[in-house]
């Protein structure tokens, strides 16, 4: 009996542990599947231009930017900051949610790249390539 309790309270002990940060931390990836597709190299190249300095942003804040492969062809990057919350995103942190999309979505191959956006319950990071 004395061991099941202990049991127990260990195992409510790692749920709690575990959900806890989970919860607050977790990035979620979501893939447009839709639109033009573009070679990684580009959306890495715009990434890259975009990614230069530390962004700090609060509040729902936002920066967007439009970046042109070739003219016509356009697309946009922007991030946000939720509510009540305040983000210090350096250019390697930017680079690696940027990416997150671009690397995670499409994965047939090396190209034909739609975009997505990734996001946790402080901030929004969004390469769309077709916007
Ligand atoms: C951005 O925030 C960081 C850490 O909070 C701070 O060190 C830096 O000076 C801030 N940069 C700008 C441009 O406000």
């Amino acid at each position: 009996m004395a061991r099941l309790v202990l049991f127990a309270i260990l195992l409510a002990t790692v749920v709690a542990a575990s959900w806890i940060p989970l919860a607050q931390c977790a990035e979620t990836v979501t893939c447009y599947n839709s639109g033009r597709k573009f070679d990684r190299a580009k959306i890495i190249s715009a990434i890259n231009s975009f990614c230069t300095n530390t962004i700090n942003l609060s509040d729902g804040q936002k920066v967007e930017r439009e970046f042109r492969f070739p003219y016509p062809e356009t697309g946009h990057i922007d991030i946000s900051a939720e509510a009540r919350c305040s983000i210090s995103v350096s250019p390697n942190e930017c680079n690696r949610l940027l990416r997150r999309p671009t690397d995670e979505c499409n994965t047939g191959g090396e190209n034909g790249k739609q975009g997505g956006f990734v996001e946790d319950n402080c901030k929004k990071f969004k390469m769309d390539p077709n916007a």
